[in-house]
């Protein structure tokens, strides 16, 4: 299997990792009730972010964090959310594509759902 080397690859992983969440009941609410997300809009969005994230390519501006405390506004966003959400982002990487720069997609979303669940609970806090 190869690494993920460019924007192509990294669409087939957003749109395999969306088919996986859409079908699992136990979040896939949160992006058709909670928020109703519009597939042909949020994949490139999700391209351009894990594109500057990865190859340095620029173009992502938005303030990731805050937009997940605003969805956790509308509904609580739990420990095992995010474990779910990012199995099933792990295991659209690992089905397609294997390498380094896999393994820092893996790491980095492991890092921004940490750094997101602090916020969470401190937002709960407030
Ligand atoms: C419980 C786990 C998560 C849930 C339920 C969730 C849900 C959502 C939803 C509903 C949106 C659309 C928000 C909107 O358009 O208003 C979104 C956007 C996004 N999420 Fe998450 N998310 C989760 C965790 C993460 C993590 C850990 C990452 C780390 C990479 C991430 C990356 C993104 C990105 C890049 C966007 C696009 C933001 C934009 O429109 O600029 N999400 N998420």
């Amino acid at each position: 299997m190869n690494d993920v080397q460019n924007q192509d690859d990294l669409y087939i992983i957003v749109e395999d990792f969306y088919k996986k969440l859409l079908a699992d009941d136990k979040i896939s609410y949160i992006f058709t009730d909670v928020v109703k997300i519009k597939l042909e809009e949020h994949l490139p969005i999700l391209v351009t972010f894990w594109s500057q994230a990865i190859f340095g390519t620029g173009g992502y501006f938005n303030n990731l964090t805050q937009i997940h405390l605003d969805v956790n506004m509308k509904s609580y966003l739990s420990k095992e959310l995010f474990e779910i959400w990012l199995t099933h982002f792990e295991a659209a990487i690992n089905e397609n594509f294997e390498g380094f720069n896999c393994e820092r997609m893996k790491n980095m979303a492991h890092n921004l759902s940490t750094i997101m669940q602090i916020k969470i609970a401190q937002q709960k806090a407030e």
